[in-house]
């Protein structure tokens, strides 16, 4: 399972006495089991606010979420969180990062280390099992990054720009493999990204978010067959699209 479903989420900061800022105003959206969702918008719109509150990071909002019959109240198991920076521990080794959660959960040494190995294998590594985070590649850390959020299991795969500091022919072939992972284990994927182009190669669904205050602009299905082709017209046309859509300002 991995249902999402999200009503009228708002919320607002208020920095040092000054005027209360809204970041996120009324989101509503449904995921659905499995599926691969990117939300677009521009910087400060309110992504990582939205990520945060699905996560159950953070509080003082209002609306609700949802996740399988459940409204999320604090951080969950049943979510798994990629972020941008390489949020890995540099002075445990890439086996010990992955297994760093099934430690927490007191799970016995041998079943961590056999749940990391097949999760390093997920994702290409196994060579760099001992390596430290310094010896790897931005790419290479943030593939651990991945094995370590699925080493949980949860349900659903939250990722807040997660390539988005890797250069242009890393950040494509990781976008390649997250799609293979996805499809081997079947998570839900929430994904964010202010990349269009990454949005169309990756989504069953973009979900277009306004300058701020972030609303949902416009939600767009992408039906083309995968492995998708970035050079094709169809590709090109719905990339224009969402571009024209972005730059209209998406005024809602
Ligand atoms: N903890 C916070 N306190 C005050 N303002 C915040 C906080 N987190 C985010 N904001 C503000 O909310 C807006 C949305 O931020 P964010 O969600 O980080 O946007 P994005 O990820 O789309 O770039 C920004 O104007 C940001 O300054
Ligand atoms: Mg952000």
């Amino acid at each position: 399972m991995g249902r999402l479903v999200i009503r009228d989420l708002t919320q607002s900061f208020q920095k040092d006495c000054g005027p209360e800022l809204v970041a996120l105003d009324h989101i509503s959206l449904d995921v659905d089991d499995k599926e691969f969702v990117c939300i677009l918008g521009p910087s400060g719109c309110g992504k990582t606010t939205l990520l945060r509150l699905i996560a159950g990071l953070d509080t003082g909002r209002s609306g609700s979420v949802v996740l399988d019959g459940e409204e999320i109240r604090g951080p969950s198991q049943k979510i798994g969180f990629v972020f941008q920076e390489y949020s890995l521990f540099p002075w445990r080794n890439v086996t010990d990062n992955i297994a760093f959660g099934l430690e927490m959960q007191k799970k016995p040494r041998d079943e961590r280390y056999r749940i990391a190995e097949q999760y390093l294998k997920l994702v290409g590594l196994t060579q760099f099992a001992n390596s430290y985070p310094s010896e790897l590649s931005g790419g290479m850390r943030q593939r651990v990054a991945v094995a370590r959020a699925l080493a949980l299991d949860p349900v659903i795969l939250l990722m807040d720009e997660p390539f988005g500091a890797l250069d242009a022919q890393t950040r494509n072939m990781l976008q390649k493999e997250l799609l293979e992972i996805w499809e081997k284990t079947r998570k839900t994927i929430i994904f964010i990204t202010h990349s269009v182009d990454e949005a169309v190669y990756l989504s069953d669904r973009i979900i277009v978010l306004s300058p701020r205050p972030g609303r949902v602009c416009k939600i767009v299905p992408i039906d083309l067959p995968r492995p998708r082709n970035r050079t094709s017209t169809e590709f090109a046309t719905l990339r224009r699209d969402i571009l024209d859509l972005i730059s209209d300002n998406c005024v809602v």
